[in-house]
């Protein structure tokens, strides 16, 4: 794998792939790589020739008072775990090779509506600073391919909606969410809980299982559904930050009529935001 840091350098590396008629797939990452991310680089593998991965964490899409200075940079790690999974190329850029003019100045993508809603609503201008990098990068890397985990169901909304709205030529494929043995969806943010406390998160999933079921037997009574799994969650030491049972297309509030539903849940461990997801079809 050759890891690069210079949007130059990596230009010159896949017009080479490009002119050999390779198909490029690309994972963009923030780094810290779990068996999650990873999957993504497989299912890349699956559907093209050359792998791109990039690791970049991105100041854009943290907010005031989040954890952009502790978010744990791990890059030789990261390097074999890629290395190993048959990565081809790791894209690693600086911020200054990123936002030459500077965060202030950067030009950025504001996908309407499905922004503003839940992590949204929770973090403020975090979809904007999502959508301009992953732009910027499918504008660096142009791949035919990008890989994104369904874990943040909301972000593959908001790209998918963005390569559209853009007509970006880049087939966007979503990819399950990888758990562990207990069910917790893997994050880079589980190192920041202690062993007591990741015992405890696995309650996250646990409420998506039993409004899982609830609505599978035909409940429609949704808004009881979310208020006790928030009471759950609330009970075993999570602070609530929202707990939705949505209609799947455009992530509105479920109503009785809607088949395709994915319960979307964001909750506090201490300072540590969690969040998972579940889709059901009725
Ligand atoms: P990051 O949190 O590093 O995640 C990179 C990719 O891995 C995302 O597509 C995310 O959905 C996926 N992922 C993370 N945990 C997963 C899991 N348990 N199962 C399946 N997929 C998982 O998401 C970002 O970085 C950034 O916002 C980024 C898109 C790179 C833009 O900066």
């Amino acid at each position: 794998m050759i890891t690069i840091h210079s949007i130059a350098e990596l230009r010159a590396q896949l017009n080479k792939a490009r002119l050999q008629g390779k198909r490029i797939g690309f994972v963009p990452t923030m780094g810290n790589l779990h068996e999650g991310h990873l999957q993504l680089i497989d299912q890349a593998r699956a559907c093209s020739d050359v792998i791109v991965s990039s690791i970049f964490v991105n100041p854009l899409q943290f907010g005031a008072g989040e954890d952009l200075d502790s978010y744990p940079r791990t890059l030789a790690d990261d390097q074999e775990k890629l290395a190993s999974r048959g990565c081809d190329f790791l894209f690693a850029p600086t911020d200054a090779e990123v936002y030459p003019h500077g965060r202030e100045a950067q030009t950025q993508v504001e996908v309407p509506t499905i922004s503003d809603l839940y992590c949204g609503a929770s973090r403020p201008g975090h979809f904007r600073g999502v959508a301009t990098v992953v732009c910027k990068l499918f504008g660096m890397v142009q791949p035919d391919v990008a890989i994104f985990g369904e874990k943040d169901f909301q972000q593959l909304m908001v790209i998918r909606r963005m390569t559209e709205d853009l007509s970006l030529p880049v087939e966007i494929q979503g990819a399950p969410i990888a758990r562990n043995e207990d069910g917790l969806a893997l994050s880079s943010r589980n190192g920041y809980l202690s062993p007591e406390e990741l015992k405890i998160a696995t309650t996250l999933n646990r409420t998506l299982l039993i409004a899982k079921d609830a609505l599978l037997n035909g409940s429609k009574d949704f808004s009881g559904i979310e208020e006790q799994a928030e009471t759950t969650l609330e009970e075993s030491g999570f602070k609530r930050d929202y707990y939705k049972i949505c209609r799947r297309s455009d992530l509105q509030p479920a109503t009785d009529s809607d088949k395709e539903l994915v319960i979307v849940t964001a909750a506090y461990m201490g300072s540590t935001r969690l969040i998972d997801n579940i889709q059901i079809n009725l």
